[in-house]
């Protein structure tokens, strides 16, 4: 089994979407492995969207991400950080397909209710950003 991030977005949570969208991801068969809700710091906005620094968009996102509280999530599933990607839909809600959690909840490319890490390779650095070795391995059913 495969393990993603996903972060439920400060718009999401403000506008009380965060049940719809855990009880979307637990529709689609995603387990929940770990949960934070928590606000993140300037430096932890920063380090978590560095592959954007630079780009236009970079400052905004930093201030939005750390506007309010936000709730991260470790997600299993088979096929997790793909099949996510196809659950959330585009970045920008216009273009986001029908029925995905962006074209339902999302405002616009910035506000856009939830991130999920886009590769695999991000989804262990993202993971292990907000989760221990231990927080993962405690919520592991075969352990109790
Ligand atoms: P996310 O999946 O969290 O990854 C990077 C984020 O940057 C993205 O969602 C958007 O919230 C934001 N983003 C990407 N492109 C733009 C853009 N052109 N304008 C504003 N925000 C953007």
């Amino acid at each position: 089994m495969e393990y993603t991030l996903a972060i439920i977005k400060p718009d999401a949570i403000q506008g009380g979407k965060a049940g719809l969208i855990l009880n979307r991801l637990e529709e689609e068969g995603f387990r929940i492995r770990a949960a934070r809700l928590t606000r993140l710091t300037e430096p932890e906005a920063g380090e978590l969207y560095a592959v954007h620094r630079g780009r236009p968009f970079y400052e905004a996102l930093k201030r939005f991400m750390t506007s309010g509280p936000i709730l991260a999530l470790a997600l299993e599933r088979e096929d997790a950080v793909a099949y996510l990607r196809k659950v959330i839909g585009a970045t920008d809600p216009a273009q986001a397909e029908r029925g995905t959690i962006r074209a339902l909840y999302a405002e616009n490319k910035e506000r856009n209710a939830i991130h999920a890490s886009d590769s695999e390779e991000n989804a262990r650095r993202e993971v292990s950003f907000f989760f221990s070795v231990q927080e993962l391995l405690w919520t592991v059913e075969e352990r109790g």
